[in-house]
């Protein structure tokens, strides 16, 4: 039976340490400060912008929101990230995606002092990443990695799966792995016998954006799985992209939906907007 890793936990005890830092750094009268930027009124984007803002706040950082219409133009939302470049007050900048189709993303992520990335989306950043450079590493899969290590698995020379082949979570996630000096394989929806491919796997990080995807024929006996999906079931009932029921029994460990990956990628995005206040 799978021990159930604790993403809520970890994620309050990495915010608990980055309070205490901000607290020195106030009293050193250098607060850090991160700005969001949201544009239009996409639900889910809004939501999650919500609880960006209340963890930021509750850290003892400054924190801005910026909301733009849904018709704003490109030059406009441009401009804004420009102003935020140079604001002092201000070291980390997230622009939060999709954005709408008039816009274009790749721009906007460029425009982005590559010092106040702290998405780590910005080409300097992943090129830093790409070549194992200290740099502002992307959220989610930083905190893949926390989680991973949370369980005393040892990364070095497992087998490492990692099914998705976004920027912002597959690539990035197989990066870190790699760093960490795991042998690591990128899956993705045209891999050939996919099953066969994953369950090969000591550490399993799926991220497909299909829910209930990964069953257990996709899981080594006692393998680290790590589920980045936030879905809905038949039951419009929030679920990952791994079947949780049918693969608790034979991972080693495994992250549920709700409370595993996701609070930990706000948890790096502190850790992130700290690391730009102290590197000013
Ligand atoms: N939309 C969904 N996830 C993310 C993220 O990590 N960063 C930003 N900026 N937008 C997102």
């Amino acid at each position: 039976m799978g021990q159930i890793i604790d993403g809520k936990k970890l994620a309050k005890e990495i915010q608990e340490r980055v309070t205490k830092e901000v607290s020195e750094l106030v009293r050193q009268g250098k607060k850090p400060g991160l700005a969001v930027v949201l544009v239009g009124d996409n639900q889910a984007s809004r939501t999650y912008v919500r609880n960006k803002q209340k963890r930021t706040e509750e850290c003892g950082m400054k924190s801005v929101l910026i909301e733009l219409p849904e018709n704003v133009s490109e030059e406009k939302l441009l401009k804004t990230v420009e102003e935020l470049n140079q604001d002092e007050s201000i070291h980390g900048i997230l622009v939060q995606l999709p954005l709408p189709k008039h816009i274009s993303e790749e721009k906007v992520i460029d425009t982005i002092s590559q010092k106040k990335d702290v998405d780590g989306f910005h080409p300097a950043n992943v090129g830093n990443l790409f070549i194992g450079k200290e740099t502002l590493v992307p959220c989610t899969p930083a905190g893949i990695i926390e989680l991973i290590k949370s369980t005393s698995t040892k990364i070095e020379g497992k087998r490492a799966v990692v099914i998705g082949r976004s920027n912002i979570v597959g690539k990035p996630v197989a990066q870190l792995l790699l760093q960490e000096n795991a042998t690591v394989t990128i899956a993705h929806s045209r891999t050939k016998d996919l099953p066969e491919v994953a369950s090969e796997a000591d550490i399993l990080v799926v991220a497909t954006g299909l829910a209930k995807f990964v069953k257990k024929n996709y899981v080594k006996q006692g393998a680290v799985v790590i589920d980045v999906g936030m879905d809905r079931d038949e039951n419009n009932k929030l679920c990952g992209d791994v079947d949780f029921d049918d693969v608790l029994e034979k991972a080693g460990f495994i992250t549920p939906v709700p409370g595993g990956v996701g609070p930990m990628t706000i948890a790096m995005l502190l850790m992130n907007t700290l690391k730009a206040a102290t590197k000013k």
